[in-house]
C-alpha cells in the first residue's frame, strides 16, 4: 500500500495505490486571487492543506496510515517550495509510521497513469499541459523524450493568447470552444507560424503574430480556430514521426491540454491511417494528482526503489528521460 503526494505547483494531491488498484485520489488546488501564481504562495496553501488531504486520501482507500508499505513524492520538476511543502509532509508520514520515502518523477506519473487507466501498453505519449509539451516514448528503460518546445509550452501559447485577448483563465476551454464555433460558421484559416524544427517545435512565433493580428483587430474566434489548427498539426506531426521512428502504433494524450477535442481528432486520424489507436487519459487524472505519483511510486517500491528521509530531496529541474525505469521490461 502506497500513498502518493504531489505538490509541483498550483495542486496539493494525496493518493493511495495498491497492487495498480488505484484507491483515493483527493486533492486542493490553490487558485490566486488575481494573477498569475507566486510559489511562496502556493506552498503555503500546501502546508495548510496538507494534514486534511492526506487524512480524506487515507479515509477514502478504506485504510489507515499504519497500513502504508511507503510514502511516494514528486521530486521534481516543479515550484520549489512547493515542492519542499510536498517534501515536509511525505518526511512527516516516513518518520511517525517509519517507513521508507520513494521518489517520483511528475511527468512520468504523468504518463503511467494514462498508461494504466486507458490500459494501453506501449504508446507514443503527448504531455501537454501548461508547463510542459513534449513527445516521450520508451525505450530500454527509459522514457524517452523524442520531441518537445523549444520556447513556451502548448498550454502556456494558449493561456497567453486568452490573457491578452481578455478571456478567462485558464485558456484552453475558451479557445477550444471559440474555435469550434469559428469552424462551424466556416471561418477561413488565418495563416499562422509553423515552427518544426528537427523533431521540436516552436510556439513563441504563433503568440506574437496572433498578439499582432489582435491589435489589428482580427476576428477572435477565428484566430482561436488557428491557433488550434497549427499548434495542433505541429504535434500531431512531431508524434507520427516518433510513431515511425519507434514503430509504436498508438499515441496517448495526458495533461491538461489533451482535453481539447479537436487536438484528439487530430492525433486520432493519424493513429488510425498508421493503423493504431489515440487515447486520452480520464479527466479524473488528467491534471496534477497524488494518485500517480502513488501509482509510480509502488512500481518502483517493488524494484527495490526507496530511500530514507536523509537520501530525500526536491530538483526544480528533474528530465523525464533522467529516471532509469526499472519496472518495465525490455521492449521489442
Ligand atoms: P504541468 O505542471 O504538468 O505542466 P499544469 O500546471 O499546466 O501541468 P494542467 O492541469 O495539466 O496543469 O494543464 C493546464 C493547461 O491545460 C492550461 O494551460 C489550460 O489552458 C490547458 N487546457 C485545459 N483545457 C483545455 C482544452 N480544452 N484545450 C486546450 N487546452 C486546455
Ligand atoms: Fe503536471
Amino acid at each position: 500500500m502506497i500513498l502518493g503526494i504531489e505538490s509541483t505547483a498550483h495542486t496539493f494531491g494525496c493518493g493511495v495505490c495498491h497492487e495498480r488498484t488505484l484507491l483515493s485520489n483527493i486533492m486542493d488546488t490553490f487558485k490566486p486571487p488575481v494573477g498569475g501564481i507566486r510559489p511562496s504562495d502556493a506552498a503555503e496553501h500546501h502546508a495548510q492543506v496538507a494534514a486534511k488531504v492526506v487524512t480524506e486520501a487515507l479515509e477514502t482507500a478504506g485504510t489507515s496510515a499504519s497500513e502504508l508499505d511507503a510514502v511516494a513524492y514528486a521530486r521534481g520538476p516543479g515550484l520549489g517550495p512547493c515542492l519542499a511543502a510536498g517534501l515536509v509532509t511525505a518526511r512527516t508520514l516516513a518518520i511517525r509510521h517509519g517507513i521508507p520515502l520513494v521518489p517520483v518523477n511528475h511527468c512520468i506519473a504523468h504518463i503511467e497513469v494514462g498508461r494504466l487507466a486507458c490500459d494501453i501498453d506501449d504508446p507514443v505519449t503527448l504531455y501537454v499541459s501548461g508547463g510542459n509539451t513534449q513527445v516521450i516514448a520508451y525505450e530500454e528503460h527509459r522514457y524517452r523524450v523524442f520531441g518537445e518546445t523549444l520556447d513556451i509550452p502548448i498550454g502556456n501559447l494558449f493561456d497567453q493568447f486568452c490573457r491578452y485577448g481578455g478571456l478567462p483563465h485558464p485558456g484552453g476551454p475558451a479557445v477550444e470552444r471559440m474555435a469550434r464555433e469559428a469552424a462551424e460558421a466556416g471561418a477561413d484559416l488565418i495563416e499562422l507560424p509553423y515552427v518544426v524544427k528537427g523533431m521540436d517545435l516552436s510556439y513563441s512565433g504563433i503568440l506574437s503574430d496572433i498578439k499582432r493580428r489582435l491589435a489589428d483587430g482580427a476576428d477572435m474566434k477565428a484566430l482561436c480556430m488557428a491557433v488550434q489548427e497549427v499548434s495542433f498539426a505541429m504535434l500531431t506531426e512531431v508524434t507520427e514521426r516518433a510513431m515511425a521512428h519507434t514503430q509504436k502504433q498508438d499515441a496517448l494524450l495526458v495533461g491538461g491540454v489533451a482535453a481539447n477535442k479537436r487536438l484528439f481528432e487530430m492525433v486520432a486520424t493519424m493513429a488510425h491511417e498508421r493503423g493504431g489507436d489515440a487515447y486520452v487519459v480520464p479527466r479524473e487524472y488528467a491534471g496534477d494528482n497524488g494518485t500517480m505519483i502513488a501509482l509510480v511510486g509502488e512500481q518502483m517500491y517493488e524494484t527495490g526503489i526507496k530511500e530514507g528521509i536523509e537520501e530525500s530531496f526536491t530538483t526544480q529541474r528533474f528530465r523525464t528521460d533522467e529516471v532509469d525505469v526499472t519496472w518495465i521490461g525490455d521492449s521489442s
